[in-house]
């Protein structure tokens, strides 16, 4: 990938839809701080100094409806890098990785993946990640934890480095990535509640299907669910 860096920068996500619209490609647009980070759900994102905000550009020859598993890719890529520096990260579905004390998650890094195209091909795909990596929590949205908290400040170029590696290899090897976020997933075995646009979902999740569908064991049948907001429950 060819990186382009910002010390800062509004979003580096909408850095890398400009520069996908421009056609660019296998761009990586990484900035030190976000002025005006942007969440899932049309959220906010809170990416001070010093943790690691980047953004993907591919252009894929996949179907719209595959993209969710580039999705997951970034998730698998962030928690074994994580993993390697010595954090115990897991992923909850579909691409929170989480830090579990206790009873509580905290949340070490978010992906907002965004995406253009036809029906039968997508255009462009971004892949933003952002990884609370050399942050205080204190400078974050509450719930969050971030590399300083877990183990100490990291070398983010390395950190960076990583993870970029682990997902370019997902990327030559697709059918590796639901067998791989298996493995490093919090969310299977456990009771879920997740809020879709067709309302919410409780029950036990049992699976993940291609190309990152969740699977719900409800007091109804099982149920299949895309998108949505999930929330672990004890
Ligand atoms: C979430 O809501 O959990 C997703 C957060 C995604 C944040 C990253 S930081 C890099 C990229 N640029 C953005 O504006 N958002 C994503």
């Amino acid at each position: 990938f060819e990186v382009e860096y910002h010390d800062s920068i509004s979003s580096t996500n909408d850095r890398a839809r400009e520069l996908a619209a421009e056609g660019r490609e296998d761009v990586v647009v990484l900035a030190d701080e976000q002025t005006g980070g942007r969440g899932r759900l049309d959220r906010e994102w809170t990416a001070p100094s010093g943790g690691i905000w980047l953004s993907i550009i591919l252009r894929p020859t996949v179907p719209p409806a595959s993209a969710p598993a580039f999705t997951l890719a970034a998730a698998v890529a962030t928690t074994r890098a994580a993993r390697e520096a010595g954090v115990d990260a897991a992923i909850k579905w579909p691409n929170d990785v989480l830090v579990t004390h206790g009873d509580t998650d905290r949340k070490l890094t978010g992906i907002l993946t965004e995406m253009e195209g036809e029906a039968d091909r997508v255009s462009w795909v971004v892949v933003g990640i952002g990884i609370n990596a050399n942050v205080e929590a204190a400078d974050l949205v509450a719930g969050a934890t971030s590399l300083r908290e877990e183990t100490g400040d990291v070398n983010r170029r390395v950190f960076t480095q990583r993870v970029l590696e682990e997902f370019h290899e997902l990327r030559s090897d697709p059918d590796a990535v639901v067998p791989a976020w298996r493995e490093l997933a919090d969310t299977l075995g456990r009771r879920v509640r997740v809020d879709t646009s067709g309302g919410e979902v409780v029950g036990e999740a049992v699976d993940i299907e291609f190309p990152g569908t969740l699977v719900i064991e409800t007091d109804d049948g099982p149920v299949r669910v895309s998108a949505g907001d999930c929330e672990h429950l004890r």
